[in-house]
């Protein structure tokens, strides 16, 4: 039987779990894992009992990027083809950036290319102490075009402007610095429990205000602070907290007790 190249997993607790899963090419990304990745990730956006996402891979390494024999066969096709096929890319990116639920990505071995973009447009990374990192694009003629919004994001123009002409591979260490990983574990043990204590951390923050915040991040930066901005960001805190959930949340605090979501 064909193996899956992603497998999707949900826990009754509301943790979802998307695991690359072609380790024999270091979890190198086709048009078809794309796809899948894509499928699930919109399902996962529509369920109402999926709280929060973990992105991991099987394997020595989190992912070497896009599949370059993948790629070497879209330069054949039609620029009207090979375009529309960059945008599934594109979109795949677009949709973890921008999903409502919180995201955790864990990395071990090699996070390459467009593995660094997957990286970057989750919202809480951590990695091993081994894990190394690069933006190799251009040592193959390419550039990192679909994940670069999401990568200047996370790291800034400044550095971007080094790693993607560099092309040079950083550690995990230097990953930290840079802003891409928020937290180094010793190893592969230490990191699945580092990842499944913040999971269950997330879970017992209210799930309407996690998503809420998430937007609240995404679309209050890069933005002007003027009158507008200021008019938005009191209307969302007047919205949220007249909410049933920011109710029950203020009066278990007030009550000393946990509060049921
Ligand atoms: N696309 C397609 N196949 C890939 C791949 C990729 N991005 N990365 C690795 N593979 C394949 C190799 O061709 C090799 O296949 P083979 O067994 O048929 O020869 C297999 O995966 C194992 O690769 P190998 O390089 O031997 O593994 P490694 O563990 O020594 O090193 C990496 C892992 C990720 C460091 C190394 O494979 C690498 O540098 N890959 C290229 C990553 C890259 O530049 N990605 C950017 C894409 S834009």
């Amino acid at each position: 039987m064909c193996q899956a190249n992603v497998i999707f997993t949900q826990a009754a607790n509301g943790i979802a779990t998307l695991t690359l899963n072609r380790p024999e090419i270091r979890n190198a990304f086709d048009d078809q894992m794309i796809a899948t990745l894509i499928t699930h990730l919109e399902q996962i956006e529509q369920s109402s009992t999926i709280k929060v996402l973990l992105l991991k891979a099987n394997g020595k390494h989190f992912s070497a990027g896009a599949d370059l024999k993948w790629m070497a066969q879209m330069a054949e096709n039609q620029p009207a083809q090979n375009f529309a096929d960059a945008q599934q890319l594109a979109k795949l990116m677009y949709l973890l950036n921008r999903l409502s639920k919180p995201t955790v990505a864990i990395i071990q071995g090699a996070a390459f290319g467009g593995a660094v973009g997957l990286a970057a447009c989750c919202d809480m990374v951590f990695a091993t102490e081994q894990a190394s990192f690069c933006l190799s694009e251009v040592k193959l003629g390419l550039i990192p075009a679909a994940i670069s919004p999401y990568v200047i994001r996370a790291i800034g123009e400044r550095q971007a402007r080094r790693y993607f002409i560099s092309a040079e591979m950083f550690s995990a260490s230097t990953a930290l610095d840079l802003g891409l990983v928020h937290q180094i574990a010793p190893n592969q043990d230490a990191l699945e429990s580092i990842s499944s204590d913040w999971l269950k951390n997330l879970l017992n923050n209210g799930p309407l205000a996690m998503q809420a915040v998430k937007k609240l991040v995404l679309e209050v930066s890069l933005q002007n602070i003027d009158d507008r901005l200021i008019a938005d960001t009191a209307q969302r805190i007047a919205d949220i907290r007249a909410t049933p959930e920011a109710k029950e949340g203020l009066a278990a605090f007030l009550q000393k007790r946990t509060a049921a979501w």
